[in-house]
């Protein structure tokens, strides 16, 4: 890699932003497909699903995985330093897709609310917190360490705040124990233990429904029970303030 690349991250064209996808969409789709097919190659124990499922997705599958209601994609794009995060042709997308993470909501208080025996914080009513789980987070290998996952967490944040009318905005994020590099990243972007959850509650909220029933058919009876009681995957959040309530 060049020595000096520098990093901008965008959310991509969805509902909540656009009114219908961007002439070029079919082409950031392609893209998309591209990074989110290597993140499951090279992540495999990271993610929902999995290469060989996701290997079959058509392009308007793809397509819908990025325009829903329920969601943003965020992603990553390096650019050689010469250029600015314009990139090379105008556009900010230009440029090779290093990053992504989802971001998943508004999410109700009722869909949000995890069983108190996990230990989770109250949550918020509606008319006062917007609430959002971010999943997926993703850096290239040959980019890892310069800051990409800290950038995307931000990106999640700087959205969440801005489509909000509410006076906070909630971020939460379900991790699996084993993962350091993901608790740590979390922890030093200002998330904060709220408690624990089972892996089917973790399917459920992160929107992997489909994910959890194929998951199901690989599972042995004794790791069925296992995934969906054992409160092991540690829930971190992050609420943050919008602007209008700091001035
Ligand atoms: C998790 C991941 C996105 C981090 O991306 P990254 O761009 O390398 O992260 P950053 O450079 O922004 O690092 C931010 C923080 O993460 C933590 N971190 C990153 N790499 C780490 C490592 N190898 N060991 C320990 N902590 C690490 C540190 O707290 C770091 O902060 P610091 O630089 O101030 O020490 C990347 O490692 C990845 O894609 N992993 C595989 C996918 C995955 O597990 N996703 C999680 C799905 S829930």
């Amino acid at each position: 890699m060049a020595p000096q690349t520098t990093y901008s991250t965008h959310a991509l064209p969805c509902p909540q932003t656009s009114g219908s996808p961007p002439a070029d969409f079919a082409s950031i789709a392609q893209r998309y497909a591209t990074l989110r097919l290597e993140a499951l190659l090279t992540s495999p124990k990271a993610f929902a699903s999995s290469h060989a499922i996701e290997s079959t997705f058509t392009l308007e599958e793809w397509a819908a995985c990025i325009w829903k209601d329920d969601r943003v994609v965020l992603v990553c794009v390096a650019h050689p330093a010469s250029q600015d995060a314009e990139g090379a042709e105008g556009s900010p997308l230009t440029g090779d897709w290093v990053g992504s993470a989802i971001l998943r909501g508004p999410l109700s208080a009722r869909d949000y609310a995890l069983p108190p025996e996990g230990g989770a914080p109250p949550v918020g009513m509606d008319d006062v917190e917007t609430k959002w789980q971010m999943t997926a987070v993703f850096a290239s290998a040959a980019h890892r360490g310069r800051g990409i996952g800290k950038m995307l967490i931000q990106a999640g944040k700087d959205y969440a705040l801005k489509q909000t009318a509410n006076p906070r905005a909630g971020l939460r994020v379900m991790i699996h124990p084993d993962n350091l590099v993901v608790l740590s990243l979390y922890s030093a972007t200002g998330f904060v233990d709220a408690g624990r959850t089972t892996g089917k509650e973790a399917y459920r909220t992160n929107g992997d429904i489909s994910s959890w029933a194929l998951k199901l058919k690989s599972l042995t009876e004794e790791e069925k029970v296992y995934w969906s009681t054992a409160r092991v995957a540690v829930v971190l959040e992050w609420l943050g303030q919008t602007r209008t309530q700091l001035d």
